[in-house]
């Protein structure tokens, strides 16, 4: 039998079976989707679902936002890959320029590339290059990319490293303020905290790498993927002058929590820290693969021509949905409406919380929201419950809204709904929610 593309099925005909994609994409839903507007998923079969899933935090500016998907249109039509080695473009031109001023102060620089691991890759390489250090520390429960040096520096689940031993080295992790979870006890992430993170720290220092080997600590402002940890108000800060009293640049990973996510353009403005690196992608271009990095240009130009880079790399379709979903952020106020939504359904949240003992933790910050089960009356009380919590997912799915798990026992629910969406949708969420829970049992 000869192989052939121009198989009956190619473009037309019959849609193949879903078992045609491999199961290493691990499966949150069976929809097969057929469009998206604004925080609506709508399937080949017209239902519609309530999309706080957002693609994995992707969708800011909601599913196929007017606006982008015209920018997108538009330069398609014009040409679809014009190769950053090969030509400058104008879409380009005006990203890296835009991207020069999303942090306060001035001489910043940007990078483009693909995918949130990419430049996190970037960001490592470059703190390497630019401190003549080998080492990187990370923080435990982090989740940085599936790229050999991302994956080194992942612990949110062993699922994400434990198959692909052995790992690159010089990469060590230290604490990460959780606060429901501190062995001292559960304790509210306020100025009260007692997590002893920068103990932790020190004693990495003392135990693994001496601090003036170490060129940089990546870290998740919001931690992501390993459970919505938001952490005291005095940790960035405190890192940040820890790391500079050694000379460790700090990157602040904010693939999950940039472009307003969190009520602030960048998570790292809540606490006003400059990090050296921050690195950046998913919401950048409403769903086209774009990320980047932005760090000083005299810290960028430390990579020399060619030591650094890609064939996709910001590519000029993506940078023009990247421009368009710039300009939607800023003149619809969806950084307002991430604050203003998210508060609303934190307090939500909240009023649920004395109805349900299996909730152990609720959090968040703006549109990055988090509930914790755990199993009531055992261990310390903080016992985890995947269980409960994977029957919470699905009670919410059969009543068409998503939401996505996290967390290293994957007791988290995560909450992270398009930046568009309305108070309606919310209070919509919230009595889903509520069913959800009950039905799920306890
Ligand atoms: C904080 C963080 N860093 C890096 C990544 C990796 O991004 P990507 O999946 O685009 O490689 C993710 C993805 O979820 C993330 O949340």
């Amino acid at each position: 039998m000869t192989s052939s593309l121009a198989s009956p099925t190619a473009a037309a005909g019959p849609v193949p079976d879903v078992s045609v994609v491999p199961p290493v994409w691990g499966r949150i839903t069976n929809l097969v989707v057929d469009r998206g507007e604004g925080s609506w998923l709508i399937t080949t079969d017209g239902e519609r679902y309530l999309d706080y899933s957002s693609g994995i935090g992707v969708t800011n500016t909601g599913h196929a936002h007017p606006r982008v998907v015209a920018a997108i249109q538009a330069q398609a039509a014009k040409i679809l890959h014009a190769q950053q080695n090969i030509a400058y473009h104008e879409p380009g031109l005006r990203l890296y320029e835009r991207l020069r001023h999303v942090l306060p102060g001035d001489g910043w620089g940007a990078f483009l590339s693909n995918s949130g691991a990419e430049a996190v890759e970037a960001s490592i390489k470059l703190a390497r290059i630019a401190t003549g250090r080998p080492v990187i520390i990370g923080f435990r429960y982090g989740y940085h990319g599936r790229t050999g040096q991302t994956m080194a520096l992942t612990t949110a689940k062993d699922v994400y490293r434990g198959h692909f031993e052995p790992l690159p080295g010089s990469i060590y992790h230290t604490a990460y303020p959780y606060c429901y979870r501190w062995p001292g006890g559960a304790h509210a992430p306020d100025a009260s905290c007692v997590c002893d993170w920068e103990a932790q720290l020190d004693l990495t220092f003392h135990q693994y790498v001496y601090p003036e080997h170490v060129a940089a600590v990546i870290v998740e402002p919001v931690l992501g993927e390993g459970g919505y940890l938001v952490p005291p108000p005095a940790f960035l800060p405190r890192l940040r002058e820890i790391t500079r009293q050694h000379g460790i640049l700090l990157i602040a990973d904010e693939v999950q929590t940039g472009f307003g996510r969190t009520g602030e353009l960048f998570a790292v403005r809540h606490w006003d820290v400059e990090p050296d690196i921050l690195v950046m992608a998913k919401g950048i271009a409403s769903g086209l693969p774009l990320s980047g990095i932005v760090a000083q240009r005299s810290l960028i130009d430390r990579l020399p021509p060619g030591s650094h880079g890609g064939t996709y790399g910001g590519n000029v379709v993506a940078c023009a949905a990247a421009n368009a979903t710039l300009d939607v952020i800023e003149d619809e106020g969806l950084v307002a409406n991430a604050r203003e939504r998210g508060a609303q359904f934190l307090a939500g949240l909240r009023a649920l919380a004395p109805k349900y003992r299996s909730i152990g933790d609720i959090r968040g910050l703006g549109l990055m929201l988090a509930l914790e089960f755990i199993k009531p009356g055992e261990g310390d009380g903080r016992v985890p419950n995947p269980d409960l919590t994977k029957r919470v997912q699905a009670e919410a799915l059969a009543r068409r809204l998503i939401v996505l798990t996290a967390g290293t026992y994957v007791n988290v629910i995560r909450i992270i709904p398009p930046l568009v969406t309305t108070a309606d949708e919310v209070e919509l969420a919230l009595r889903t929610l509520d069913e959800s829970l009950t039905a799920a049992g306890p």
